[in-house]
C-alpha cells in the first residue's frame, strides 16, 4: 500500500510527523530551533516537529477572533481530560472536583511539594531522571535523593525502600516524584510495580506525586496505568497536561489532580496558583483532550514507525550503542560507553548542558542531543534522542552521527 500523501494544509490527514519540510521547521523561534546554528539538525528538548492537530489550531484561532483572550474560568479543562481518561486508559472514577489549573507540570509539582513537605525535607526520584525534577525540587528548597533504576531500566523496588528509609531519616514530611512513563528511558510502569510502589510509599510515610505528562505517548505493545488508579494511592497527585502529546508547551496550562484523601491538601492549593496558566493555554490543552484523538493515533502510528526506523539506522550505522526500545514518549536512550568517549562528573539538572557523547556528537555530526549526565547518577555516558521528527530527518541525523564516530575512531587510531 502506497503511504498515505503529507497532508496539504499541515493538519488533518497523514502522518503529522512528515508534514513539514526542515525549511518550515527551521523558521519556528522556539528553543529546539534557536539555542543551535542553522546547520545542526536539533534532537534534544521534547519539542515535537509536527503542525498544530487541527481541533487546537481551530480552537486558538475561535479564540483568537473572538478576542477571548481574558481570564480563564470552569473546569473544562478537566473535563475533557476525564473523558479522555476513562475512553484511552479506563479511569472511570476521576473526580474532576479533585483537580486544580496550575500554570504547567513543574510549577504544578512545586506547588504540591509545597502542599505536602516543608523546606529541607527529602524528594525522592528515580534516577536517571528528567533533569528539571533536580533543578525544581532544588530551586523549592527541598533536597533530592536518588533511587537508581535497576539495569533494566525498570523500577528497582529494593533501590526504592532504601532511598525512602532515608528520605524519612532526612526530614519529617518526604516526597516521592514519580515518572509514569518515565522520561528518559520511555518505560511504562506495569499496574504490579505501582502497587508495589505504593505499598512502600505508605510503609514509609512518603507522599507520591505522579507526573504524567508523557501518558498519552505510550506506543503500540504497553498500556497506561494513571497512577491514581493503583491500589495503595488514594492520598497521592499526579499532573499532567496535553503538551507534549500535542506539543503544546508554549500554551501554558497543566492540572493538579489528587486522590480522594488528598483531596484536602489540594484544598489548600493558593487560589493564586490557579491565574498563573493562561486562557490561551487552557482552551488549545482542553481542545487537545476533547478532539485531538484522532490526530493522536496517527502520530503514535508514525511515532512506532520511528522508532522501529531508529532500531534499523542504529543497526547500521552505530553498532556499538545500546538502544533500549522505549514502550512510551518519543525518547531513545542511548547507552554510548561502548564508544569510549569520557564524560566528566557535572551537576544534574542543567538540560541544555553538554559533555562526553553528546559534546561529540554535536561538534563532528553537528547534531544536538540531551547529554545522558544531566539526568542524574546513571546518566553518564547516555545520550537522549528525539525521535518526534520526520523520517528523513531521522535518518540524516544517525547517518552523520555514524560517520562521526568512524572519524573519532580513525584519528583515534592514527593520532
Ligand atoms: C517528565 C516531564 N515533566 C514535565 C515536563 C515539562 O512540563 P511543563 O512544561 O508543563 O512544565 C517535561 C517536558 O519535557 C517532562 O518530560
Amino acid at each position: 500500500m502506497a503511504s498515505p500523501a503529507p497532508d496539504a494544509g499541515g493538519f488533518d490527514a497523514g502522518n503529522p510527523l512528515t508534514s513539514l519540510t526542515l525549511a518550515e521547521l527551521r523558521q519556528r523561534t522556539s528553543v529546539k530551533w534557536r539555542l543551535h546554528p542553522p546547520d545542526v539538525l536539533p534532537l534534544w528538548v521534547a519539542e515535537q516537529d509536527v503542525p498544530l492537530a487541527r481541533p487546537v489550531a481551530d480552537a486558538l484561532r475561535r479564540a483568537i477572533d473572538l478576542g477571548d483572550t481574558g481570564y480563564s474560568h470552569g473546569t473544562q479543562y478537566a473535563e475533557a481530560l476525564g473523558e479522555f481518561a476513562a475512553q484511552r486508559w479506563g479511569w472511570h472514577d476521576f473526580a474532576v472536583d479533585r483537580t486544580t489549573v496550575v500554570p504547567d507540570v513543574m510549577m504544578g509539582i512545586v506547588e504540591v511539594l509545597r502542599l505536602v513537605t516543608g523546606p529541607g525535607d527529602a524528594v525522592v526520584v528515580y534516577s536517571p531522571v528528567y533533569p528539571p525534577f533536580y533543578a525544581f525540587v532544588g530551586h523549592a528548597d527541598r533536597e533530592v535523593i536518588e533511587a537508581p533504576l535497576g539495569p533494566d531500566l525498570r523500577i528497582d523496588h529494593a533501590a526504592l525502600d532504601e532511598a525512602f528509609r532515608r528520605a524519612r531519616a532526612h526530614g519529617p514530611r518526604p516526597a516521592f516524584l514519580l515518572c509514569n512513563p518515565h522520561n528518559p528511558t520511555g518505560v511504562v510502569h506495569r499496574r504490579a510495580e505501582l502497587e508495589a510502589v505504593a505499598e512502600l510509599a505508605d510503609r514509609h510515610g512518603v507522599r507520591v506525586i505522579s507526573d504524567e505528562i508523557h501518558a498519552p505517548l505510550v506506543l503500540p505493545g504497553a498500556h497506561f496505568t494513571p497512577y491514581l488508579t493503583v491500589a495503595g494511592a488514594e492520598n497521592a497527585f499526579a499532573l499532567t497536561s496535553a503538551s507534549k502529546a500535542w506539543n503544546l508547551a508554549g500554551l501554558k496550562a497543566a492540572l493538579a489532580i489528587a486522590g480522594p484523601r488528598a483531596a484536602a491538601d489540594l484544598a489548600r492549593m493558593p487560589e493564586e496558583v490557579s491565574h498563573g496558566p493562561s486562557h490561551l493555554g487552557v482552551i488549545a490543552q482542553t481542545a487537545a483532550f476533547r478532539a485531538g484523538g484522532q490526530w493522536l493515533d496517527r502520530l503514535l502510528d508514525g511515532l512506532d514507525e520511528n522508532r522501529a526506523l531508529l532500531a534499523t539506522l542504529l543497526a547500521k550505522h552505530l553498532p556499538t550503542v545500546t538502544y533500549h526500545r522505549p514502550e512510551g514518549t518519543y525518547l531513545a536512550w542511548l547507552d554510548c560507553a561502548r564508544l569510549g568517549i569520557a564524560t566528566p562528573g557535572g551537576e544534574p539538572g542543567v538540560a541544555s548542558d553538554l559533555a562526553g557523547p553528546a559534546k561529540m556528537f554535536l561538534d563532528r555530526a553537528r547534531v544536538a542531543l540531551s547529554s545522558g549526565h544531566v539526568f542524574g547518577t546513571g546518566g553518564a555516558g547516555f545520550v537522549r534522542l528525539n525521535f518526534a521528527t520526520s523520517p528523513a530527518i531521522l535518518t540524516e541525523a544517525v547517518t552523520r552521527m555514524g560517520r562521526a564516530v568512524e572519524v573519532e575512531a580513525d584519528q583515534s587510531t592514527t593520532g
